[in-house]
């Protein structure tokens, strides 16, 4: 989701934020903290990049491309020895009885559903022999582009809400390289639309509370639709992962005397929707249907390569804002999910399954049953997973807790976070890293639910624009304990205009300056992949920083540098790779979002469309 149109921010007053930040650095420095070969943790190492050399860091760069200069193009800007295309944009037919996609109407609810979906984010390829099956999820619709054959440009009768519905969701799809390039193969058995009104059943602990019942489902069990999929993961036995985040911004009240609940309120559940859905579809009424909002806001799992599966809300994992999910497989054989809720001063959380991973076996209820934990870091670089359960929440059972799960969190006294966003564990080591986009509210107002958001710790600077990423190893290197250290590896920032801790942490440099990082990948060799959802306005605070773009960084040098600049008012999310590991597919979503000058990727006068695109090293080489 565009940070810019849930996320405005002024101009910030940064005169009275020093004194903590500054303390911190100067006591790092004085410990001439080292972070050559190891990694030193504790909550001074955001100055990683000072113990570095950026000659130090030159000489022995595993960044092997020349960094892009920020820029606001409309087009993709990569470096030399680099090419892209588009692999799958919005409105694409998979089928071949859909229709081509059309710059006027901007496609019906039928061709929609026979096509790909608005605003690609999260996505994994799944490989079997030679063939490539990709899901990426369709995260939300811009009314303003998806309805801008309306004088309105917005739904107006039930034909565009079911084009908005059908633009949600998920797409499914055989992709195949000819030529060089990447597309959809049409009418491929694996081709599948999941859309908002698709059948999905609840599993885990909540399946058949009284909180997820309604009159259309008085079992609980079954639901109709995934939509706002945000970020995404993958499981070991080979099923996708799909996050529901901003589910509350399609419900609204028919009845505007309603009074929504203090939990409707905690989520941002209330009386008023841009999408329309109410329109022809009565379950998203509020004053109708109170427990309909209660049924999203899960992470889902698909099979990638069963077309007629049903896919699984997997209740065990919480009900929040889900970003992503990074799952790894601790020592033990448990599964072990890392997931953030993005909302300004909400929480990061941990599931851990009560089962062990069976390779080769049946693993479908793995996610049904576990605990799960939310993270209190302490200011110290010492942190602990705290276990959300009846008695050390006080709520009267474990499905309440998993449909209720911020005020799980928030009865414990969980940390209130920057919003956090994708997480990523490193692929040889313990060690998970989490972007903390931004949040212009730190240190000046509390979250939803009135806990407060101090300035310190893992977010240490008020009113913070630029966001900063957090990492943390468990203690033993067991993902499966409940104790672990952590640092930032970098704050984002702005040398071009600050010189105080908002010019950002010693790694960032007027040269890969950046705000906002939100998606988040590592490859296989250890390099992270950074993408960012910020302010493109490339003024005032963000003067030089450009269109957003995507970054790689090296964890054990704190180098970063900048590899892609997306096109206008995009945000780069979404990442995953071939099976030959020769293509980088990136998703580019939203350009144009705010009615800005974006015809990507045709160019012309051309609907600028969110578009899945592949990268290739003109050599021939790994995009690793
Ligand atoms: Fe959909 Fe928090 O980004
Ligand atoms: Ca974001
Ligand atoms: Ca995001």
């Amino acid at each position: 989701m565009s940070n810019h149109s849930i996320d405005p921010i002024k101009g910030a007053d940064h005169s009275d934020v020093t004194t903590d930040f500054e303390i911190l650095v100067e006591k790092a420095l004085s410990r001439r903290m080292f972070l050559g070969a190891g990694l030193a943790f504790g909550a001074q190492a955001f100055v990683m990049g000072a113990a570095t050399s950026t000659a130090q860091a030159q000489s022995r760069s595993r960044l092997n491309f020349d960094p892009v200069a920020a820029n606001s193009l409309d087009t993709i800007t990569l470096p030399k020895g680099y090419s892209w295309h588009v692999a799958l944009a919005w409105g694409d037919p998979l089928w071949s009885k859909g229709v081509a996609f059309d710059e006027v109407t901007r496609g019906t609810g039928e061709s929609q559903e026979l096509a790909m979906g608005d605003n690609c984010d999260g996505m994994a390829m799944f490989n079997q022999g030679a063939t490539s099956v990709l899901a990426v999820n369709n995260e939300y619709v811009n009314i303003d582009i998806i309805h801008g054959n309306r004088a309105s440009k917005k739904a107006e009768n039930a034909d565009d809400v079911r084009k908005s519905k059908a633009a949600h969701g998920v797409t499914v799809a055989e992709m195949k390289q000819v030529n060089g390039k990447w597309a959809v193969v049409k009418d491929s058995k694996f081709n599948r639309r999941i859309t908002a009104d698709t059948p999905m059943e609840l599993t885990g602990p909540a399946r058949g509370h009284d909180l997820v019942k309604t009159a259309a489902d008085p079992a609980g069990a079954k639901v109709l639709g995934t939509f706002n999929n945000c970020g995404n993961g993958r499981t070991p036995w080979g099923t996708y992962l799909t996050c529901e985040e901003n589910f509350n911004g399609l419900f609204a009240s028919s009845d505007a005397s309603f009074k929504p609940t203090s939990a409707m309120s905690r989520y941002g559940v209330g009386l008023k929707s841009e999408y329309g859905w109410l329109i022809s579809d009565e379950r998203f009424d509020i004053s109708k249907h109170p427990n309909e909002a209660n049924r999203h806001g899960y992470i889902v799992e698909i099979d990638p390569f069963d077309p007629s599966s049903t896919p699984k809300k997997r209740t065990a994992l919480g009900r929040f804002k889900h970003e992503n999910v990074e799952v790894v497989i601790a020592a033990s054989g448990q599964a072990v999910a890392y997931m953030g809720d993005d909302e300004r001063g909400e929480f990061i959380y941990k599931f851990v399954s009560e089962g062990r991973y069976a390779p080769g076996g049946d693993n479908s209820t793995l996610l049904d049953t576990g605990k799960l934990y939310v993270a209190k870091f302490n200011d110290d670089g010492k942190g602990m997973w705290i276990e959300l359960t009846p008695a050390s929440t006080g709520m009267a059972s474990q499905a309440e807790i998993l449909v209720h799960t911020r005020m799980a969190g928030s009865k414990v006294g969980a940390t209130t976070m920057d919003r956090p966003e994708w997480v990523a564990a490193h692929p040889a080591k313990a060690e998970v890293y989490c972007c903390l986009t931004n949040n212009a509210n730190r240190g000046i107002r509390p979250n939803a639910g009135g806990d407060d958001t101090p300035v310190g710790g893992p977010n240490p600077r008020k009113a913070n624009l630029y966001g900063q990423i957090v990492r943390w190893r468990p203690d033993g290197g067991d993902h499966v304990v409940n104790g672990f250290s952590w640092d930032l590896y970098v704050t984002g920032g702005n040398p071009n205009v600050h010189t105080d801790e908002y010019a950002g942490s010693k790694n960032v440099t007027k040269d890969n300056t950046f705000n906002s990082p939100d998606g988040m990948a590592f490859d296989t060799t250890g390099l992270l992949w950074i993408q960012t959802d910020g302010s493109y306005s490339n003024a005032k605070d963000y003067a030089g920083q450009g269109n957003n773009s995507m970054l790689v960084g090296d964890p054990e040098t704190g180098e970063i540098r900048r590899f892609l600049v997306g096109p206008r008012q995009c945000e780069i999310t979404g990442i995953t790779w071939s099976a030959d590991k020769k293509t980088l597919f990136v998703g580019i979503q939203h350009p144009g979002e705010d009615g800005g000058d974006s015809h990507f990727p045709n160019g012309g006068t051309t609907v600028p469309r969110s578009s899945v695109i592949g990268i290739t090293k003109d050599d021939g080489g790994v995009m690793v």
